[in-house]
């Protein structure tokens, strides 16, 4: 019988063939299964035997057929694979992602460079409490600074954050034990304000505070320095301005030199060479001691910047609405896969 099965397969070319020939041994009606059946006609001594030969015979043909069926696999894919040439001359596919918008960018830039300094990363709702908002920073309620920061009130208590500083109230009433605290937040912030290139009704902050004893203006100029070295590299200078907020003394406004010109003077800068990049001061004591700490014992620095505005300066966007029609062009220039994702 093998040297029959040898002889059949010979011929064979393909799979489809080889189905012939397996069923023709091992089909229903093949060879071997006519064999095994057969065997009832014999005493059970020569069923034994015989049964155990034929066994032996279709595991022999078992192997045959599948040793010829792994060679056929092989040059059946072999043909395939020479057949399917890879057409070079279509246009490569990309898939495209999604990236992060350049005010997450931005933000996460200042979360890692602050973090770097060992602050808590901290967060505070949109919708606050005119105390925290404004009571609690030295802000009365008949306190002209109010109209700079108009804002929407959706009752006499609460209203849309018009700063970040509301955090730092929550921040201070939060701990327990009145103990050193380094914190920023970054988060929206509201106001009535008519929308142009430069200004929205809603936009991004970043505050910071820190508590401590013998905190000086000197370590505020420090930490900021380094911010804004991280953020635009070494050779930016810092200066700070006499201002006013009611719940810093002393106040100044941050400005750094102007990264275009270097401080020359260019449009960027309207030519002063400085650039104003937010607010900060010392921690007024009526806000330490109605938030629990002893102003004879601590003193602070708080600042607050506009996202948005750092990111302005960092991407060289030259309105700010552009954050915020979500317009696929423009959110395009920020991603940074490897060799473009158009
Ligand atoms: N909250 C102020 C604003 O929105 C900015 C500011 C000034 C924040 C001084 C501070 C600060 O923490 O100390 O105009």
């Amino acid at each position: 019988m093998i040297e029959n099965l040898e002889k059949d397969l010979e011929d064979i070319n393909s799979l489809n063939e080889l189905m012939e020939i397996r069923v023709k041994y091992l089909g229903k009606n093949g060879k071997i299964t006519m064999m095994l059946k057969e065997l009832s006609s014999f005493s059970d001594e020569e069923t034994n035997a015989k049964g155990q030969e034929i066994n032996t015979l279709k595991n022999q043909v078992i192997e045959k057929i599948d040793d010829l069926a792994k060679v056929l696999k092989e040059k059946e894919l072999n043909q395939k694979l020479e057949k399917d040439k890879i057409d070079k001359s279509l246009g490569e596919f990309r898939i495209k992602t999604a990236n992060l918008h350049p005010l997450s960018r931005m933000t996460r830039e200042l979360e890692d460079i602050f973090r770097s300094m060992n602050y808590d990363v901290v967060f505070g709702p949109e919708l606050e409490l005119d105390k925290f908002n404004f009571q609690m920073l030295n802000i009365g309620i008949d306190h002209p600074a109010r109209d700079a920061q108009d804002t929407f009130y959706v009752d006499d208590e609460r209203l849309l954050r018009t700063q970040t500083s509301s955090v730092q109230v929550r921040t201070m009433l939060g701990k327990e034990e009145k103990t050193p605290l380094k914190m920023i937040c970054p988060g929206k912030v509201y106001r009535r304000d008519n929308d142009d290139a430069t200004h929205s009704h809603q936009f991004m902050q970043l505050e910071g505070l820190v508590i401590d004893e013998d905190i000086s203006l000197a370590d505020l100029k420090g930490t900021l320095e380094i911010m804004l070295k991280k953020l635009f590299g070494d050779s930016n200078r810092i200066r700070f301005r006499p201002s006013f907020f009611p719940f810093t003394e002393p106040s100044v406004e941050v400005d750094i030199s102007c990264f275009k010109c270097g401080g020359e003077g260019c449009f960027l800068c309207k030519n002063t060479g400085w650039i104003e990049v937010g607010g900060s001061g010392m921690v007024h004591p009526n806000v330490l001691r109605d938030s629990g700490y002893d102003p004879n014992k601590y003193s602070g620095f708080a600042f607050g910047m506009g996202i948005e505005r750092l990111a302005m300066f960092k991407y060289g966007i030259n309105d700010v609405r552009q954050f915020y029609t979500n317009d696929i062009r423009f959110l395009d220039n920020f991603n940074r896969v490897e060799g473009g994702n158009k």
